[in-house]
């Protein structure tokens, strides 16, 4: 059995006479498909080439020709909200509402909420710059944005957990800072980061030096220290990895969590303690020095 619906089927099929050849349907048929699925796996692109007598790296080459569209591996929130940060969102405080939404949702652009309802990106130019600063709530603009404004947006997307019936099971913190944050990274079991990107290697190294493991992906800068120190967990990028990992983390019994706790403290100690670094780094310069380098 397929991963598409027999409905998305024939609303694909529907688009096919009014092109002169199947091929033409692409674009609207990945539309169609990520905007159900919220993803366009593999399997999902094998059956839309199918439907338009292509081969399923014809579909692929016009799909990874647009960041827009979510791959294998990849799934966004049932909300997808864009903030414009071009130039004229940019002068009327697109950079400060990034920031609002950042904290107020504890992601970074580019990440989705924990529970999967919103995924927060930015985007350049919207096309709604009369009413700057501006952002898309899936297909809808919402203009002249305030950070008030992204509070009741936010608001409703609470709602929408409570309805769907796992509102109870969500902590929505915001952006932690100062004792709240070494408070919270101490006293969690795990600090898990299924990341799409590089740039969270200061997070982790955080965490580590709390003495908490790190559950990563093979995206985040320093998997291979958290790998080789057994201070963690480490899976490929994708909604199977984190699950593997996840399921791995929960077997472990009190003496291997322990181990892995301590380890935490002994990979930070090695590669991301700031003493020994710099005690490492004028080493280099002295060796240097004497060689004349
Ligand atoms: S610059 Fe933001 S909508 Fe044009």
């Amino acid at each position: 059995m397929g991963v598409l619906s027999e409905d998305l089927k024939d609303r694909i099929r529907a688009y096919l006479p009014k092109y002169p050849r199947k091929q033409a349907a692409t674009l609207p048929a990945l539309h169609l498909v990520h905007d159900e699925m919220r993803t366009v796996s593999d399997e999902a692109l094998v059956e839309i080439a199918e439907l338009l007598d292509l081969a399923p790296a014809e579909v692929k080459d016009t799909m990874t020709f647009y960041a827009f569209f979510k791959a294998e591996g990849e799934k966004l929130g049932r909300t997808r909200l864009w903030v414009c940060r071009g130039l004229a969102c940019m002068l009327r405080g697109a950079y400060e509402l990034i920031e609002h939404c950042e904290a107020k949702l504890g992601v970074q652009c580019g990440q989705t909420t924990p529970d999967g309802k919103i995924s927060l990106e930015f985007a350049e130019c919207i096309g709604a710059c009369d009413g700057a600063p501006a952002c898309l709530r899936n297909d809808a603009h919402v203009m002249n944005m305030t950070p008030e404004k992204a509070d009741t947006l936010m608001e409703e997307l609470k709602a929408l957990a409570y309805r769907l019936g796992v509102g109870d099971r969500i902590h929505w913190p915001g952006l932690l800072t100062g004792p709240a944050k070494w408070g919270a990274l101490k006293g969690a079991e795990a600090f898990i980061l299924p990341s799409h990107q590089d740039s969270f290697g200061v997070a982790v190294g955080e965490a580590l030096g709390c003495g908490t493991p790190a559950l990563i992906t093979d995206k985040v800068n320093i998997w291979r220290e958290v790998k080789a120190s057994g201070a963690g967990l480490v899976e490929t990028d994708s909604v199977a990895g984190v699950g593997r990992m996840l399921s791995a983390y929960l077997t472990l019994g009190d003496t291997q969590q322990n181990a892995m706790r301590a380890a935490s403290r002994a990979c930070f100690a090695e590669y991301f303690d700031m003493q020994l670094t710099a005690a490492k780094t004028l080493e280099i310069f002295r060796e240097l020095g004497k060689t004349g380098a």
